[in-house]
């Protein structure tokens, strides 16, 4: 039997899920991201070797295994080559490792104008994207006019469908967003360029994929951003477009549900948000934990390079993530980070304005207006535990943390990052045995 495993951030992205998967996918036949696109940013760290991902699933260090980029997940021909590019400079075999969805929408410089200039026309109220073109390429998908992977290799309906969406945008650049409107062709040529390049990493991932589940074969389904971004559960309008959750697996390949064998939720040891959006667990700018722990957890983008805001680990919104993904097991992440705190607060549950305790996670924007949180205030380990790779030498207060969590939110931590080193793990359970 096939046992497929499926990461999941818990929080608002950059949880350590690349780091999570590179080391599971020793196990694994092949490795997929099944939605969002170059937005992620996931790093990789092997002895000392820095790797940074953003569209290339997490296994492709592992020269064995193939990595796929399913229909759920929005390609940008010219990221997708420059990534390949770049891996393939360190020596690594990469191009013929790496199998695209005929099915993919297509991020067009169409689609990267658009989250430009609507980001500047929101002004203080932008969303922070990452300026990728994310959210317009969906938006085509679900308008059904989206250029299709498949559609990079047919002229004619490159060009058709190509057209639909130049009109459009370029009416809107030129009328809405007073930006500066793009050359078609151009636009054209460097997309069927683009297009005859990859053609040979074109196919049906998803029969693929359901062929290898039937052939009993481990797939690892590595997911991008966090619950806290997804478009229907997260906090939205300060959220990524895609649907990050447990759902987009089956949307975003093909699989079917009873696929899924185990759901891993990896989850930061304190919290993190990059971009706009409410974040009731934050600590202030200037806060001098805050500060600490940004400097201590090197909290910039992995994409955009920006400062990573921090606050303390919300366990409302991590029971939320627990429940609306069917997480099985927790990978905590980043503990050494926390090493020189006396002490470490958790958020445990909100007050809203009108004084009332909250016990699970707001739904809708309006409600984090004045939303308070509610802490406990756990000892800190204050001692090292960078670089620990056996449970039994962790500090008894950072496994009294460790034991908190797991209460609280019924769920039991089977891996735990000391460091962000492939070797920096401790494994309590073995996956795809
Ligand atoms: P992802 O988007 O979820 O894959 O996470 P990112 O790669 O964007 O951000 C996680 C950051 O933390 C990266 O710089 C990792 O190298 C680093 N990291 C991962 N796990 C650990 C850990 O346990 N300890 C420390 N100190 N750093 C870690
Ligand atoms: P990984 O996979 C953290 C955030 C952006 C912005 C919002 C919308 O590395 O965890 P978008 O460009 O997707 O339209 O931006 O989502 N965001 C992420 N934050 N980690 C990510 O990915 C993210 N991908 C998008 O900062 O707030
Ligand atoms: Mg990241």
């Amino acid at each position: 039997m096939s046992k497929n495993i499926v990461i999941v951030g818990t929080q608002w992205g950059d949880e350590g899920k690349g780091k999570i998967a590179d080391l599971l996918a020793e196990k694994a036949d092949s490795i997929v991201r099944f939605q969002g696109g170059n937005n992620a940013g996931h790093t990789l760290i092997v002895d000392g070797v820095k790797t940074v991902l953003h569209l290339i699933p997490s296994g492709i260090l592992h020269e064995d295994k193939i990595c796929y980029i399913a229909n759920g997940v929005v390609v940008d021909p010219r990221a997708l080559l420059d990534e390949i590019e770049k891996l393939e400079k360190t020596g690594l075999k990469v191009f013929d490792r790496i199998k695209v969805s005929n099915n993919c929408p297509v991020i067009t410089p169409f689609h990267i104008a658009m989250d430009v200039a609507r980001e500047r026309n929101l002004g203080d109220n932008k969303i922070g994207t990452t300026k990728k073109g994310i959210a317009p390429a969906y938006e085509d998908k679900i308008a059904r006019r989206a250029i299709k992977i498949s559609d990079l290799s047919n002229p004619k309906v490159l060009k058709q469908k190509l057209t639909v969406i130049a009109e459009l945008y370029n009416f809107m650049f030129k009328n809405f967003y007073d930006s500066p409107t793009l050359d078609v062709p151009k636009v054209y040529e460097e997309l069927l360029t683009l297009g005859n390049k990859i053609k040979p990493l074109m196919t049906n991932t998803s029969q693929e994929l359901r062929d290898k589940y039937k052939d009993g074969k481990n797939l690892l389904l590595e997911g991008a951003q966090g619950i806290l971004l997804d478009i229907d559960h997260g906090t939205y309008p300060f959220v990524t477009s895609s649907n990050v959750t447990i759902g987009g697996v089956s949307t975003g390949t093909g699989l079917p549900p009873q696929a899924i064998e185990r759901v891993l939720g990896i989850t930061k040891a304190y919290t993190t948000r990059v971009g706009s959006g409410p974040f009731p667990s934050e600590l202030p700018e200037g806060d001098k934990i805050g500060d600490h722990i940004q400097e201590v957890g090197k909290e910039f983008g992995a994409t955009t390079g920006r400062r990573r805001s921090c606050g303390w680990l919300d366990l409302v919104a991590l029971k939320y993530a627990v429940e609306v993904n069917g997480v099985t097991d927790i990978c905590l992440t980043k503990m050494d980070v926390l090493d020189e705190l006396k002490e470490i607060k958790v958020c445990v549950a909100y007050k809203n304005k009108e004084g009332e305790i909250i016990n699970n996670f707001p739904t809708i924007p309006e409600d984090f207006e004045g939303l308070e949180p509610i802490y406990e205030t756990l000892e800190g380990w204050n001692s090292i535990t960078f670089g620990i790779q056996k449970y039994t030498e962790l500090p008894l207060k950072a496994l009294d943390y460790i034991t908190y969590i797991e209460n609280f939110i019924g769920v039991k931590i089977t891996i735990i990052s000391t460091g962000a080193d492939r070797k920096h793990t401790i494994v309590l359970k073995d996956f795809f045995d």
